[in-house]
């Protein structure tokens, strides 16, 4: 019996590389998973939209909810960088990494909310191990990633008595598009920090996601760090 069956679940950034894998884990135990997509993957179940847009995220979710009956896990996975050093960091900038990662995920869980509280289902937000140890030429990203933690811990004490489950993992370097772009030096120093000298696999990021929504069933308001052991 797959332990997902019959469970409808929303991963936004679907069609990027950690939220790709996820889709495929949760689709492998028999769960419904729909990508909430800016850039359509034109794979799976999808919807178009920018989750920064709330009418368009509400409307999403209302037609999620009507055609697939219920919403019982959310994956908050949509995430941009648009690093620099403070003093060259337009307002734009900090303004578009805080709304999509921080206020997108927050726009989401508004949302979801009374569905997933009725199902007692889980949310997880992807956060960073930059949101809990900083990073030069990240203030926007790791502050945004560092609010999904305070979003986490808060969402779990107000909502674990329902029994709503809601945690957050901190990836260190996967290899998807957002790090293909980094440069090679800075690609370099980040091997020589991590024990295992080796980037990870979206594929192993998704398994932990996997264990947390499925057998993960005492585990609440943590955030739990996949990086192959890295010191920042
Ligand atoms: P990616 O760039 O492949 O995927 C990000 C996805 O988010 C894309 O599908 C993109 O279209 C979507 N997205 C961006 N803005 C959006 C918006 N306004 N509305 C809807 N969707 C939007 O990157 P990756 O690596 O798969 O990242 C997934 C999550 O993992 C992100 O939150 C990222 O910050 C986080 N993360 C990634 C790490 C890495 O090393 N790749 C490390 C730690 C965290």
């Amino acid at each position: 019996m797959k332990k997902l069956e019959g469970k409808v679940a929303i991963v936004t950034g679907a069609s990027g590389g950690i939220g790709r894998a996820i889709t495929k884990e949760l689709t492998e135990e028999g769960c419904t998973v729909i990508g909430f997509n800016y850039v359509p993957s034109n794979e799976g179940i999808e919807y178009v939209l920018d989750i920064t847009n709330r009418q368009a995220v509400e409307e999403a979710v209302k037609d999620v909810i009507g055609k697939y009956g219920r919403i019982d896990i959310l994956i908050n996975n949509a995430g941009i960088t648009k690093d620099n050093l403070v003093y060259r960091m337009s307002y734009e900038d900090w303004d578009a990494v805080i709304n999509t990662n921080l206020t997108g995920a927050f726009n989401m869980v508004k949302a979801c909310i009374r569905e997933i509280v009725k199902n007692e289902g889980v949310i997880i937000n992807v956060s960073s191990v930059v949101g809990l140890e900083g990073n030069i030429g990240q203030v926007n990203y790791s502050a945004s990633k560092a609010g999904l933690v305070g979003l986490t811990k808060s969402l779990a004490k107000e909502f674990g008595r329902k029994n709503v489950r809601v945690n957050a993992i901190a990836p260190g370097f996967i290899e998807t598009p957002m790090t293909e772009k980094l440069p090679e030096e800075i690609k370099k120093a980040a091997l020589e920090k991590i024990s295992m000298r080796r980037f990870g696999k979206p594929e192993e990021v998704a398994k932990l996601v996997r264990f947390l929504v499925t057998d993960g069933t005492y585990i609440n308001g943590q955030v739990i760090v996949i990086d192959g052991g890295m010191e920042m």
